[in-house]
């Protein structure tokens, strides 16, 4: 077992600044003598790692006021406005210059400086040597909503040097069983995709859905809308990049109709990001309404009010997710992780019960095999499973976004 994971990184948001900075806080923490977990991260390990032996060896951006600066300088530039928790970071890698494809939409490039991208005159970096001098194992995609054509070429990228893949953002057809051949033919793990944070919106929608299924109500509509004043909530207002991630927010909704065979009216669920306020930077806040019928068809109303720090809670599951990511690599798991998508991720290739995706976590942390991973050993029957998964209509999301 080797000691350190090795991570690259593209895009050095805000997420990968709370990221960044919650690596140098938590690198003294431990558990207690009782083992009980350290404060604010779900598991103080995961298959022996702690979240320490996470080491970030490269990072991509493509912005001006990052690129060529360590990335514990960059990612405290403009537009970055996570909320700074741990100043005193090492420098590490400089970021390197990606290619902007399809990273940075029109409408960010003439935003205001404090809130828009600013693509660098640099030449792109030569990525190849980077990776493969870095030694990275993991690459985690931070990259705006809407990047299909950027994502599609980190994912090959990884392909090509083996190393596996934590897709945090709604590029949903990396789920799709031909993406996932691709993987399973190289012997790498990914998981994908979305970040479902650790105490967000998505999260508290499934809860509250769940919780209503399992007390014998009827759910006529679920709202979940919110709004933030960070650069992922400017991008989101240009509607033409929203498809994906609109789907993918829904998805989390409606799959626990779908688990359970309860079908889904039309107007039932709306779920999505609102609005862009500058002023409430990386505070994020959900407002949902459900409408409820329980005994004796009696209407029951809830309204709830979530206000979360956008960049640390989604780092709660990343944290994770690249441990789970190197255990899978090292006991011979191919393809995308099941238990940990549907627990870190909007839009796993199977969605399941908070329950199971908990349940397939744990014993991923132990290293212990379930009738899901055991299926992900083989090639060929990894295969099989994502083609049988994807048969039996665990995918239907792929179809609305007309994939
Ligand atoms: N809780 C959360 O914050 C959360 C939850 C789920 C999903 N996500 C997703 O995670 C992603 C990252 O979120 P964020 O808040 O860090 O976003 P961000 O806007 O702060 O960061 C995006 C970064 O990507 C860079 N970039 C743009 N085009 C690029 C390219 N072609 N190559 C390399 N870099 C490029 C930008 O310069 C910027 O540094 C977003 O897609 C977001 O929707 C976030």
């Amino acid at each position: 077992m080797s000691k350190k994971i090795k991570v690259a990184v593209v895009g050095v948001g805000n997420c990968f600044s709370a990221l960044y900075q919650g690596l140098e806080f938590y690198k003294d923490h431990d558990e207690d003598a009782e083992g009980s977990t350290i404060p604010g991260v779900m598991f103080s390990r995961i298959g022996g790692y702690h979240p320490a032996d996470i080491q970030i060896v490269a990072a991509f951006d493509v912005d001006r006021r990052k690129v060529g600066r360590p990335v514990g300088e960059a990612i405290f530039a403009h537009p970055n406005c996570a909320r700074v928790f741990c100043e005193d970071v090492p420098d590490g890698p400089v970021v390197q210059m990606a290619p902007a494809m399809d990273g940075v939409s029109e409408y960010m490039a003439n935003l205001p400086e404090k809130y828009g991208f600013r693509i660098s005159n640099e030449d792109v970096s030569d990525i190849d040597s980077i990776l493969k001098n870095s030694k990275a194992e993991i690459l985690i995609n931070y990259l705006p909503v809407g990047s299909q054509e950027a994502t599609e070429f980190w994912v090959n990228r990884c392909l090509e040097h083996k190393i596996s893949f934590l897709n945090c953002i709604p590029v949903l057809n990396i789920n799709h069983p031909d993406w996932e051949t691709k993987f399973i033919n190289e012997g790498i793990p990914y998981i994908g995709s979305d970040m479902k944070s650790q105490f967000g919106a998505s999260i508290l929608s499934q809860m509250l859905q769940e919780l209503a299924f399992s007390r014998g109500m009827q759910v006529d509509f679920h709202q979940q809308l919110n709004v933030g004043g960070n650069s992922d909530f400017a991008n989101m207002v240009v509607q033409s990049r929203l498809k994906h991630k609109k789907v993918s927010k829904e998805n989390v909704i409606r799959a626990q109709n779908d688990i359970r065979g309860i079908p889904v009216d039309e107007e039932a669920l709306f779920a999505g990001p609102s609005t862009f306020i500058p002023y409430l930077k990386d505070n994020k806040v959900a407002y949902f309404n459900l409408h409820l019928r329980g005994f004796g068809d009696a209407p029951i109303t809830v309204d709830v009010k979530l206000s979360v720090q956008d960049s640390e809670n989604s780092s709660g599951v990343v944290i994770d997710a690249l441990r789970y990511l190197k255990v899978a690599k090292e006991m011979g798991i191919v393809g995308c992780l099941r238990g940990p998508s549907a627990f870190t991720q909007k839009s796993p290739p199977k969605q399941l019960t908070y329950e199971q995706s908990y349940f397939e976590c744990e014993m991923l942390a132990e290293r212990k095999l379930t009738e899901i991973t055991e299926r992900q050993i083989d090639k060929q029957s990894a295969i099989d499973f994502a083609w049988e998964e994807y048969n039996s209509g665990g995918m239907d999301y792929l179809r609305l976004v007309g994939m």
